[in-house]
């Protein structure tokens, strides 16, 4: 486990922690609170309250649950967290844990209410004193559920009900304990974000503390205290936007105690390597060192089809490569790693079985290595680790950077890599990439790029017979890739594309668009 996590008495002086039940909800329950200026750490539902009171938290929310609290195995919290002083939000099972858990009556909802429904307010202190409510004590707001708590617990209130007459909302003002029965975090709840902020502002006691300002102060600080005065850190960069940023942060922690490390392994776009080892060289004090091992990774594909295969042997020689250079720079302490908040987190897709599993980009390491890791940014959701890197002064080139898998290239070549296809594909995804931005698309893509088949085919070029490899273009709409939609690209565009690459790329004989959706496909062809 890294530094960062275990150092829970930052300066950051107000959290608040978020208890996942498993809901499918949580992570955005955390954003909404962060985008509140509260810093929010997430534990699992069976945190110990020793772990949960180490965190010195102002407030604790429970978040939502598939499950019913009357299933076996239902999850639960330590009940200690009752007595413990510290304010706290059930949200619809967190909400009915509590009210249960604290002597009211919770039976299964008669009827269920999913989606919009209106609740009029009964009492407005403090969570609903706002003017988002409008005056005639009248919202909506975003049900999900099937119990119902039927008699709030001694010492509660109703502070608000649904249309039809069930407790949406009710809190014990002495305990300064709260629930909610219906979403406020999703953004079919008007105001439901001032609920949240009453709750943080008005109950824990809570300011803006949490900006990308007092981030990057607060972790430049932690970096100096964990490294102290005159150790050094070592740092792999790949032009991506999270490494990015670990770097200028340790850049700007350590000056030249920080080392960089930029494995090219020949597999980036065209031009690419250059462009970032340019743009880390003048805009970092710290060492860089650029280790082109382009012809050992090509060495190593030699004749590789499988993919997945391909993928180990390119994450293997990463870390030989890596490793090489590290050991031999000598007295080096810590490695830096840009490992960020959803990869530490996990919330459980079996009903309430959060854990907290911990990612390393470049697995075992560390611990091989004798290395301490730092990981500046595994608070950070991804958004916000871009608005830290434009904080830090950060080019677009690099904040905007389209996803790009790690292995390169390598899995957009169907079957053996050479250094042929690579230099075929290359010029192809950076005529399309060039196309698409010229006409203003960029912003509006997931990814886009070129894929060099394995298949070759019959043309005419000139005025004889041409038999040459066809390449695909690939171009989708996504939210967070999980999901994609082949994106609907002008035909005047595909077709500039498609006269560019055949004229351009003597050896292209065919150019095809890909309009398959994920799912049933992938964005990538491998
Ligand atoms: P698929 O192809 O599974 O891709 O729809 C989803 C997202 O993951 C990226 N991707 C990778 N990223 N290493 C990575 O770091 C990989 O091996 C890899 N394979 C796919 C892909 O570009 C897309 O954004």
């Amino acid at each position: 486990m890294g530094h960062f996590l275990e150092d829970n008495t930052g300066s950051l002086s107000e959290k608040v922690v978020l208890l996942d039940f498993g809901g499918q909800y949580s992570m955005l329950i955390a954003r909404r609170i962060r985008e509140a200026g509260v810093y929010c750490e997430m534990l699992p539902y069976n945190a110990s309250w020793e772990r949960i009171r180490s965190f010195n938290p102002a407030g604790i929310i429970f978040s939502g649950s598939p499950a019913s609290i009357y299933e076996e195995n239902a999850p639960r919290c330590d009940q200690a967290i009752y007595e413990g002083g510290i304010p706290i939000l059930g949200i619809c099972y967190g909400m009915h844990l509590l009210a249960g858990d604290l002597g009211g009556e919770v039976k299964k909802g008669s009827r269920s209410e999913f989606g919009r429904t209106s609740f009029s307010i009964e009492e407005p202190e403090p969570l609903f004193k706002d003017d988002s409510f409008s005056d005639l004590n009248f919202c909506s707001g975003w049900m999900s559920h099937q119990d119902e708590v039927i008699n709030p617990p001694p010492g509660f209130n109703v502070l608000a009900r649904s249309e039809n007459k069930t407790v949406a909302a009710i809190g014990d003002h002495r305990r300064k304990i709260y629930g909610l029965q219906f979403h406020p975090e999703v953004v079919h709840t008007p105001g439901g974000e001032n609920v949240l902020k009453n709750f943080l502002y008005r109950v824990c006691g809570c300011s803006e503390t949490w900006t990308v300002r007092s981030f990057i102060d607060d972790s430049v600080a932690k970096i100096r205290n964990i490294v102290g005065e005159d150790q050094k850190v070592v740092c792999a960069l790949s032009g991506g936007v999270d490494s990015s940023v670990v770097a200028f942060l340790l850049d700007k922690a350590l000056g030249d105690r920080a080392i960089f490390i930029f494995v090219d392994h020949g597999l980036l776009r065209l031009d690419e390597a250059a462009e970032v080892a340019r743009l880390y060289r003048e805009g970092l004090q710290g060492q860089f060192i650029h280790v082109d091992a382009a012809d050992r990774f090509l060495e190593r594909l030699d004749g590789v089809i499988d993919p997945e295969e391909k993928r180990r042997i390119i994450g293997n020689e990463f870390i030989a490569v890596f490793k090489e250079k590290a050991l031999s720079l000598g007295d080096i302490a810590y490695l830096a790693q840009g490992t960020i908040y959803p990869d530490v987190i996990e919330s459980g897709s079996v009903q309430g079985s959060a854990v907290i599993k911990s990612h390393h980009n470049v697995g075992g390491l560390p611990e091989e290595l004798g290395f301490e890791l730092i990981e500046p940014i595994r608070e950070l959701f991804k958004d916000e680790v871009r608005l830290v890197g434009a904080e830090l002064g950060l080019p677009d080139t690099i904040l905007k950077r389209q996803p790009f898998p790690g292995p390169g290239l390598a899995v957009r070549i169907i079957g053996a890599v050479s250094a042929e296809k690579l230099d075929l594909l290359q010029q192809a995804d950076a005529i399309f990439r060039n196309e698409i931005i010229k006409a203003g698309m960029n912003d509006q893509l997931w990814q886009y790029f070129a894929v060099l088949t394995d298949v070759k085919v019959v043309g005419v070029k000139g005025d004889g017979r041409h038999y040459g490899p066809v390449i695909a273009l690939r171009a989708v709409v996504s939210e967070d890739a999980m999901t994609a939609d082949w994106a609907r690209l002008r035909d005047d565009l595909l077709e500039k594309v498609s006269a560019r690459i055949t004229g351009e790329i003597p050896a292209v004989a065919r150019v095809v668009y890909d309009i398959t959706s994920k799912p049933p496909g992938t964005i990538e062809w491998e």
